[in-house]
Order: structure tokens, then C-alpha cells, then sequence
């Protein structure tokens, strides 16, 4: 085992490329109850870079490893009261920081500790790109369409960003279930993408109009349940798109990237439509379901959401690798428009010797 690691630290809250240095760190030790991950594939989410610059659900103490949500590693020590876990055994870390809890250690580095509770099993079958990509997205695209929605065969789902991973796993998901989706897009030249994956209907806003798109597609029954995760105008026109009665769910903010335009972050609604027609309007956050669920609520629906993976029903994008090196491309794709690809910080194997 190395004595020391490579990890990605923002030294104080900002732009993540002007706070992040790449340094040499000792390797922790796990404590009972903990494994010690070699870390193996870690994506870059642009919630990972709204905690750097301060402006998520939680704030870290900085200085601090950057990647708080998941990766995909071997197990390379275990402490003690640890059984049923085998040192080399390939796990995923769901190191999303629960909310209330203990804050977890970023993933951007090469060794981390972890919670056994927290770990599951990887099968062979599953690349290391889709099992670091499990824990955040597909189950995202399960909590919503299942838990939150509890969509039934046959209706429709409306959702918008239809072209980010959460909303290519819905299409696929909802597909597998027999729920029939209307997915938002912003450009045309994604719209037939979007098609072959299996979305019934497609609406893009550079050139049509949302709501009068929904009322052709869904006629006099309408829609009765939408996810939205761009907000500002387009979550508003989302909401009036819906049927009496209707549900909208809001799990992101993509109107504004970088959370700092006041105007893009607010859903102007409807009083009106709100009282009249009985209209919910209502938020998720993983990390606050994670916060309540207990562990084996978790661990039972990541486990789900790995068979449906296994199965091929749902399809993670492949993502692209960087070293730690390249933080500041890697952190630049993760937010171009038209990225396609999310970025992963991958870690070669092989560099367990006593070295460093
Ligand atoms: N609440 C939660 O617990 C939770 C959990 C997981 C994810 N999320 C949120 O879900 C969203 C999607 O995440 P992801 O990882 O799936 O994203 P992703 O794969 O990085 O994809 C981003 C997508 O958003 C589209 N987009 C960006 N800005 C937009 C705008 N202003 N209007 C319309 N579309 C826009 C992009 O379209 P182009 O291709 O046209 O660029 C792209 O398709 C993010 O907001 C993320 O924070 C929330």
C-alpha cells in the first residue's frame, strides 16, 4: 500500500478551475465499520462544481476533495467489523453526503474510505465508465418516475433537458414500464437522437411552442406528470403545459448553470392555476432522499437500479476518461453546451506499490 495519493482540493470555495490544485495526500486508514477504496473511475457532475463555488445544498470545509457524489473502485483494505466484504472486490461508492449526516470524503482522489453499508457489489458485465455512473443518475431517473410520480403504463410523463443522462435514462426507464414520455429539448439537432432511444414525443423550444405541443400530443386528458431540471421560464411553462390535478417535480436548475442569475432560478407560477386547477409544484434531491432512506432502503434500490443496468433496460452514455492532470478540461466539459459525454477522472490500476 502507498503511504501517499494524488487528490483534487479546492482550497476555498470558487471557480473550480481557479481553487483546484492537484496534491500529494497520505492514504487513510479505515476505521471499523469502513473500507479503504481504490478508487478506479469517478465522474465530474455539475453539482460537483456548484459545491466548489458554494452555491449547492451543502457546503464542505475547505480545503476540500473535490467529487462528492460517487465512484466505482476495488476494495483495498478493510477495518475492523467488516464482514461479508472481501479485500479486490469491485464496489460502487454512494458517497453522496446524505442530508442530515456526516459529510464523505471526496472521490476526486485515488484512495478513499467508505461506510461498508454503503457499498455495492459491481458485476463483471458492468464497465467501470457505467458503475461509477449508478449511483447518482439512474437512480435519480428511478426515484422520480417510481417514487416520486409513481407513474402509471399508459400515461404520459413530461420532462424536460430530455437530452442529459437523467433524461435518457427516464426514456429508457419509462419505456421498460409502459409509460409514454414527452421529452423538452433546447436544439433541434438532438431531437432525433432523443427519438431512437425510444421517446414517443419530442418538443424542441428553439422552434416550438411547449405548451401548445403538449395540448396537440396529450389532447382534452392532458398531462398529469412532469420532472423539470432546466426551471426559470421553461419550468413555468411546464407547469401551465400540465392537467388539473397535475404534479411537477423540480430536480435541477440548468436554466443557469452556474446558479447565478436570480431571474433563470425562479419558476414564475400561476396563482391562479395553482388554486383553480389544484396544481403541485414540489422539489427532489437525492441527497436529502438518502438523508431519510436508511441504508438498506438505499443499498436495496441501487441494487435495483444495477440489475436494470445489467439487464441493458437502462443505458448509462459511456463517458470520457481524464487523468487528475486534465481537471481543467474535464471541468470545462462537464458544462459545454452540447457536451454529449459526461467526463470521468479514471486512475490507472498498478500503482499499489510502496513508491510513494
Ligand atoms: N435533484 C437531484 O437529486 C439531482 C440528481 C441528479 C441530477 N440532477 C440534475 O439533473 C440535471 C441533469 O443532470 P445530468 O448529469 O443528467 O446532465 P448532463 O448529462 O450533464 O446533461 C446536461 C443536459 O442539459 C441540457 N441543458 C443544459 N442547459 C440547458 C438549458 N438552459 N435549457 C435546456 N437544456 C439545457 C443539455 O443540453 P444540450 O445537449 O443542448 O447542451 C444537456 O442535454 C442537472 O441539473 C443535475 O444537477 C439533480
Amino acid at each position: 500500500m502507498p503511504r501517499s495519493m494524488r487528490a483534487l482540493i479546492a482550497v476555498e470555495a470558487g471557480e473550480p478551475t481557479d481553487v483546484l490544485r492537484l496534491e500529494s495526500r497520505p492514504v487513510p486508514t479505515p476505521d471499523a465499520g469502513q473500507a479503504l477504496i481504490r478508487v478506479k473511475a469517478t465522474p465530474v457532475h455539475a453539482s460537483d462544481l456548484h459545491v466548489l463555488r458554494g452555491r449547492y445544498g451543502f457546503s464542505p470545509e475547505f480545503p476540500a476533495v473535490g467529487g462528492n457524489m460517487e465512484c466505482v473502485g476495488r476494495i483495498a483494505a478493510l477495518g475492523p467489523e467488516t464482514e461479508g466484504l472481501k479485500v479486490g472486490e469491485r464496489v460502487v461508492a454512494a458517497a453522496v453526503p446524505a442530508v442530515p449526516g456526516p459529510p464523505v470524503a471526496g472521490t476526486w482522489q485515488e484512495y478513499l474510505v467508505a461506510d461498508t453499508h454503503r457499498l455495492l457489489s459491481v458485476p463483471d458485465q458492468l464497465s467501470d465508465s457505467s458503475a461509477c455512473q449508478l449511483a447518482v443518475n439512474p437512480l435519480t431517473a428511478l426515484l422520480l418516475v417510481t417514487r416520486e410520480l409513481d407513474v402509471q403504463p399508459g400515461r404520459w410523463l413530461l420532462q424536460t433537458a430530455a437530452g442529459s443522462t437523467v433524461g435518457r435514462l427516464v426514456i429508457q426507464l419509462s419505456r421498460h414500464l409502459g409509460i409514454r414520455t414527452i421529452n423538452v429539448v433546447r436544439r433541434r439537432g438532438a431531437v432525433e437522437e432523443i427519438k431512437a432511444l425510444g421517446a414517443d414525443e419530442v418538443i424542441c423550444t428553439e422552434d416550438e411552442d411547449l405548451v401548445q405541443r403538449v395540448a396537440e400530443t396529450a389532447g382534452p386528458a392532458g398531462v398529469r406528470k412532469a420532472i423539470d431540471c432546466v426551471a426559470g421560464p421553461v419550468g413555468a411553462q411546464v407547469s401551465q403545459a400540465l392537467a388539473p390535478g397535475g404534479e411537477l417535480v423540480v430536480y435541477g436548475a440548468l436554466s443557469t448553470h452556474r446558479q447565478s442569475d436570480p431571474a433563470a432560478l425562479t419558476i414564475p407560477l400561476q396563482a391562479r392555476s395553482v388554486i383553480y386547477e389544484t396544481k403541485t409544484v414540489r422539489g427532489f434531491w437525492l441527497n436529502r432522499w438518502f438523508g431519510t432512506a436508511s441504508p438498506e432502503t438505499a443499498l436495496r434500490a441501487l441494487a435495483r437500479v444495477r440489475g436494470l443496468v445489467a439487464d441493458e433496460v437502462l443505458s448509462i452514455p459511456q463517458g470520457r476518461p481524464f487523468p487528475l492532470e486534465r481537471f481543467t478540461e474535464a471541468v470545462a466539459l462537464a458544462e459545454a453546451p452540447a457536451h454529449g459525454t459526461k467526463p470521468l477522472f479514471v486512475f490507472e490500476d498498478g500503482r499499489d506499490e510502496d513508491d510513494r
